[in-house]
Parts: structure tokens; sequence; C-alpha cells
């Protein structure tokens, strides 16, 4: 019987739990502008713990500061103990800083893993670790970078799907690498959404993550992946420059495999640029890389 009273009464007390909880505003819920990463701390350059998608219920816990975006440093802690830039959320009239408590100094610690590495290719450093993302920085070979966290989630590169985010905040592709990074030395960057720069710009006042500005695309660079075709003639010359006046610098073999950075148009011919920095005929490969719309024009 007592029991069965306090069977009774339970769904009572509960909500009476909620009710007194909401009074003291424990949680705000609100919900993604559009896709965000939750990370593990406050800062653009921390992992991810989770991403919320456009339109996902995001219940904030506690404020905190970090990274500045576009307008506002704060940024909150979700029930899911990992922290969105107030930016991305649609609650813009809530003051979240009375509204809820402060999540601690602690809270503001940016902690980061870094590897020096170096490009061996012309690279497109993306928002996100496919070829469809945006590019935020053109960076040329021989560019040292600093890496902080890997993702083997990334679009394929000849063999290798794994990508690498850089201190400027943006993904490389690890076969663009001189060679492949000690990850375990290095943080996962968890799950990544798609983003866009259209949404997720920087402007006026990230410069403590945008540590090497943005570059314009440079005069005679060649934004590129690398895509791999095989030598369908007998031989194929690789010369200093798209054209047949050029010097012949290298000689690939029947059935070699190549590695292409890009496409030139000499005069209707198409040629690419190999990962050996000289250029090929595409007539002399089994494939038509210039079919292939997604490869970059030299
Ligand atoms: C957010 O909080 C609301 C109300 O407490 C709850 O119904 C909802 O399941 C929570 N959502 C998430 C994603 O935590
Ligand atoms: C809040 O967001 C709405 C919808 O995006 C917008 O119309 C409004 O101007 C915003 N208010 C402030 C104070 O930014
Ligand atoms: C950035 O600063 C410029 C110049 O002060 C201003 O015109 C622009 O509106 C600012 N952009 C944002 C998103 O606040
Ligand atoms: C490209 O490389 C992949 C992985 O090594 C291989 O499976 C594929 O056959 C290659 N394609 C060509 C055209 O050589
Ligand atoms: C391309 O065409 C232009 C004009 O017809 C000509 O002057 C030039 O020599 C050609 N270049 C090559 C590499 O054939």
């Amino acid at each position: 019987m007592g029991l069965q009273l306090l069977l009774r009464a339970l769904p009572l007390l509960l909500v009476l739990g909620r009710a007194a909880g909401d009074t003291t505003a424990a949680t705000i819920e609100t919900f993604a502008d559009f896709n965000t990463e939750c990370k593990t701390c406050p800062h653009s350059l921390c992992p991810n713990a989770l991403y919320y998608s456009g339109g996902d219920i995001v219940n904030a816990t506690c404020w905190t500061r970090g990274t500045r975006i576009i307008d506002t440093t704060l940024w909150l802690r979700s029930t899911s103990n990992c922290y969105v830039t107030e930016y991305d959320l649609s609650d813009n009239t809530t003051d979240y800083t009375s509204a809820l408590p402060y999540c601690g100094r602690g809270s503001e610690d940016e902690d980061l893993t870094l590897e020096d590495a170096t490009l061996r290719y012309k690279t497109e450093c993306r928002i996100c670790p496919t070829i469809s993302c945006d590019t935020v920085a053109y960076l040329m070979e021989e560019t040292d970078v600093e890496l902080t966290c890997w993702t083997p989630d990334g679009q394929t590169i000849i063999d290798d799907p794994y990508w690498m985010k850089t201190t400027n905040n943006c993904y490389v592709a690890q076969k663009n690498l001189y060679s492949k990074p000690d990850i375990t030395y290095l943080d996962p960057c968890g799950p990544i959404p798609l983003l866009e720069i259209e949404k997720h710009f920087n402007e006026n006042g990230t410069s403590e993550v945008d540590k090497r500005a943005a570059a314009p695309e440079p005069e005679g660079f060649a934004p590129s992946y690398l895509i791999n075709v095989t030598v369908g003639e007998d031989y194929a010359l690789c010369y200093s420059c798209a054209e047949e006046t050029c010097d012949v610098e290298m000689r690939y073999v029947f059935n070699q495999e190549v590695w292409l950075q890009c496409l030139v148009d000499t005069n209707g011919t198409w040629w690419s640029e190999t990962t050996d920095f000289c250029y090929v005929k595409n007539l002399d490969f089994w494939e038509s890389p210039e079919g292939d719309c997604e490869l970059i024009y030299c």
C-alpha cells in the first residue's frame, strides 16, 4: 500500500522537480541556426566532441568565453558537455550570462596538440575535409604547416582518406604532406559537419585562430587535389611547361601510375601538371583527366 502510494506520487514529484529546475534556469533550450561544431573547449581549433545540424535542439547549461566569432566571444556548454559558439545559435535575445551560470575559469582553457609538417604539393586548405568544401587558404608546395588534429573520414585522395587540421583552422589531405605525421601525438578531430565559409567566416576578429591569413590565390598557382592516372602509350614525356617545344624533364613508361595536380589548356590541347612538377599531354594517359570536371586548372 505504501509503495503504491509512492508510485502514484512519483510522476508528480518529477514534474515538481522539473518545474523547480526551470525556475533556476538550469538549461536554456535553443537550436542551431546551421551546422555547428560542439567542441571540447571553446576555441575554433579545439577538436569536436560532436556537431549539431541546422535545426537541432541545443540545451545550454552554462556560458564561457573563447574564440571571437564575428561579434561574440561567448560560448555555451551544452548538456552533451561540449561548447558551441553563441553566434551559431538561433536565440539571439537571451542574455546567457545572466540566465545561466559561468562554466568556471578552467572552461576557458585551450588545450591543443601540435605537430609540424611540410606540404609536398600545392594544396588547398579547406573548411572541411572533402574537395566539395570551401577553400580557406591556398598553400604552395614546401609550405610549413602546424597540424592540430586528424580525421580518418575525409575524402580519399589517391588511396588515403586521412586529412589533417592545421592551425590555420582548415584541413589538408595527408597525401599532400611529405610524410605521414605521427598521429599518436595528435588529437582526433572528432565528427566534422559540412561547413560553409558563407556561414562560418571569421570576419573581424579571430586572429588567434588564423595564424596565417587566407592567402588570395597566387599568380600561376595550381589549386588542386591529387588524382592518379595510368600511362596508355609506350611512354609519356613530361615537359618543363605545357608545350612540346619545352624541355623534356622526365619520361614515364607504359602503364606507369602518375599523379596529377592540375590541368592546362594549350591552344585546345589538354596537359596536366604531375607531382614531379612537369607537364604531360593528357592523350598519353588511359584516362581523360579533363573529363573529370573536378580537376582544376593550373
Ligand atoms: C532539451 O531539453 C528539452 C526540455 O528539457 C528536452 O525535451 C530535450 O530532449 C532536450 N534535448 C536535447 C537534445 O538534450
Ligand atoms: C535575431 O535573429 C532574427 C532572425 O534571424 C533577426 O531578424 C533579428 O534581427 C536578430 N536580432 C538581433 C538583436 O540580432
Ligand atoms: C567587419 O568590419 C568592417 C569594417 O569595420 C565592417 O564594415 C563589417 O560590417 C564588419 N563585418 C562584420 C560581420 O561585423
Ligand atoms: C589509383 O589508385 C588507387 C589506389 O592505389 C588504385 O586502386 C586505382 O586503380 C588507381 N587508378 C589508376 C587509374 O591508376
Ligand atoms: C597558340 O595559338 C596562338 C595564336 O593562334 C599562337 O600564336 C601560339 O603560337 C600558339 N601556341 C602554341 C603553343 O601552339
